[in-house]
């Protein structure tokens, strides 16, 4: 299984610990990358990408080797700390910049045969709403199978957790790891995902963007074909 996993933050701490407690039980190669290292911009909202294409935005060739490894692999990982009740910054600003991406726009055949993960730990209070800033994207990219890992920690680091806890968090890892590897190149998108394609296949019937109406009906989208009944 081809995994990558997409650290919204440098540093290897609880986060990343707790990412890796997942992955390294999963068996597959895994591409890695941190977040601002190896990309730090924001998106300038010209929304180049959306009307003129993506090879035009002025990030492209920074953010490039990420998105090549987001639709190459077949278990997305996104992993951020809760900083403020939400994702880090530079999670938030990578995702911007996978707009074009989205259902709504020219979501990406791959993306409906993928399963993700997205991880976080927190101090108290959190988790909830940076799952979702990550799980919202994975959706709307036409991820069908996105499971959440969050952990709120009530110490400094996993290790100091009450043990109790400590083995509760190990065994839900086991589990998911089990499951991920079972579920792998055998999931398929489930109603909510298939009702939005619907939507959108009628919005872009008539669309007024060039490029996004172009994409879709060289797929036949517009008409009965479905990126998930691909072979
Ligand atoms: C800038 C900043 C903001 C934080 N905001 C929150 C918060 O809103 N809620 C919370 O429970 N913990 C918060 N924390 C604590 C971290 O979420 C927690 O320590 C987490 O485990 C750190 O993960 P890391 O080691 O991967 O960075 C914050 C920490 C920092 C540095």
């Amino acid at each position: 299984m081809k995994i990558v996993i997409i650290n919204g933050i440098n540093h290897k701490g609880q986060t990343y610990t707790l990412t890796h407690k997942l992955v390294d039980k999963i068996n597959g190669s895994v591409k890695e990358f941190f977040l601002p290292k190896d990309f730090s911009d924001y998106c300038l909202g010209c929304a180049t990408c959306i009307f003129n294409g993506e090879s035009n935005c002025p990030h492209h060739e920074k953010i490039k080797p990420l998105v090549d490894a987001l639709i190459e692999a077949d278990l997305i990982v996104l992993s951020s700390p809760v900083y403020c009740m939400h994702a880090t910054g530079s999670m938030i600003a990578f995702l911007d910049h996978l707009g074009y991406m989205w259902m709504a726009h020219r979501p990406n055949e791959t993306m409906f045969k993928k399963q993700a993960v997205v991880v976080t730990t927190c101090a108290g209070a959190g988790k909830k709403n940076t799952l979702k800033d990550m799980r919202d994207s994975l959706f709307y990219l036409g991820v069908p199978k996105i499971y959440e890992l969050g952990v709120a920690l009530m110490a400094p680091t996993l290790d100091e957790m009450k043990n109790k806890k400590k083995k509760k968090v190990e065994k839900r890892i086991s589990k998911l790891a089990r499951k991920i590897e079972k579920k792998n190149g055998k999931v398929k998108p489930k109603f909510k995902t298939k009702a939005f394609f619907f939507i959108m296949h009628l919005m872009q019937k008539n669309g007024y963007n060039e490029l996004d109406k172009n994409y879709w009906n060289e797929r036949n989208w517009t008409k009965k074909s479905r990126p998930w009944k691909n072979k």
